[in-house]
């Protein structure tokens, strides 16, 4: 895809989003943003450009499902693919309040797709998740293993990726790349972008790293990880700048063959919470008091993925390392204490 196509970013001012924008302005795309800011504010959309040296298109505040305001945003604008992060993410209020993920993220991403037929839009990076695999038995999981989503937000990935199959089965003029990230961490090093979520975050990486500055008393440690290593819940961690990358490498893959490709995006190797508890400690000079708790219903203990088909395939791997992870979230976190919106 050249770089001066029109990209449509959904969710463009969370967190993956508002750094695949960074990366998509510096590369030279056109960048329309679509988001309702129920989990980002208004301000990250300044905030991207001023890191990125560069206006983006056009901003539009628009809940995906509303099918008809989301079509005129298409009858504005020549789309040529879109990025999809717009969504709920959080496995364990998805036990919670269900019918609002499959809501938001499969209501959503349909209304997205009727939008793209109806203005002849066939291209689309879509952001999937690693949790459709669910808790496995053996090592990290390939694309090839088989899924067992264990949770509603992990049900509502697995759905939309077979809704995506289908589309692309049926109808050759569609190509769609799905991207099945376990844990992307880290800011972007300016300190400008980071995520701004309302009320308290749903993530272990902010819910730590706003500890140090005022935020919540304790962490919550899942117990019961079956890493010899490590006796709190295990992930992968990719550097959200390398996941932003990886989001422009994909587009500029899109043309290679048609139909849905699905690649996991990952480091290969997990960071228990403990280990992530000491990193933050040391870049901070501050402890994290926290508790470990039972496993609820949908807690998986470890997940790492298996990046070698992106490796293979795009010659890639995940350039920063943990260190660096660890520093870039710190100096976000120790900027805005209270995110984007402080
Ligand atoms: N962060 C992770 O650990 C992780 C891991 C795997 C997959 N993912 C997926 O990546 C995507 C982006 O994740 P993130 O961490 O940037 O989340 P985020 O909550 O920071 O960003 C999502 C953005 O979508 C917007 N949004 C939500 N519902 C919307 C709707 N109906 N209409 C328009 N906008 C809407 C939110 O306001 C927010 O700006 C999600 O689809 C998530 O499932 C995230």
């Amino acid at each position: 895809m050249p770089t001066h196509s029109t990209i449509m970013v959904t969710g463009g001012a969370g967190f993956i989003g508002s750094h695949t924008c960074v990366e998509l302005l510096g590369h030279g795309y056109e960048v329309i943003v679509v988001d309702d800011y129920s989990n980002s504010s208004p301000q990250v959309v300044s905030r991207i450009q001023r890191v990125a040296g560069r206006f983006l298109g056009a901003v539009y505040e628009v809940d995906l499902r509303d099918r008809r305001t989301l079509s005129s945003v298409f009858d504005r604008h020549h789309v040529d693919a879109v990025v999809h992060f717009a969504g709920k993410k959080a496995a364990g209020e998805s036990a919670l309040i269900p019918i609002e993920y499959y809501d938001v993220n499969i209501g959503g991403t349909t209304a997205l797709l009727a939008a793209m037929q109806e203005h002849g839009v066939h291209q689309l990076v879509f952001s999937s998740s690693s949790s459709i695999h669910g808790d496995i038995d053996k090592g990290p999981p390939t694309e090839q293993d088989p899924d067992r989503p264990s949770n509603p937000y992990a049900a509502s990935k697995w759905t939309c990726e077979q809704m995506l199959a289908d589309v692309c089965r049926l109808r050759p003029e569609y190509t769609v790349l799905s991207l099945r990230y376990v844990n992307p961490v880290g800011t972007h090093p300016s300190g400008l972008l980071g995520g701004a979520p309302p009320g308290e975050p749903a993530h272990l990486r902010p819910s730590v790293a706003g500890m140090g500055v005022g935020g919540r008393e304790r962490i919550v440690a899942i117990g019961g990880g079956k890493s010899a290593a490590a006796t709190s819940g295990v992930r992968d961690g990719i550097h959200v700048m390398d996941v932003a990358e990886a989001h422009r490498i994909a587009l500029e893959h899109l043309d290679d063959s048609t139909g849905l490709r699905v690649f996991n995006l990952g480091v290969g190797s997990g960071t228990s919470v403990f280990e992530l508890l000491m990193a933050f400690g040391e870049v901070s000079g501050r402890t994290t008091p926290y508790e470990v708790v039972d496993p609820q219903p949908g807690d998986v203990a470890e997940r790492v993925a298996d990046p070698g088909a992106t490796t293979r395939e795009r010659g890639r791997r995940a350039a920063r390392d943990f260190a660096a992870l660890c520093r870039d979230t710190w100096c976000f976190h120790r900027l805005n204490p209270t995110g984007c919106a402080g």
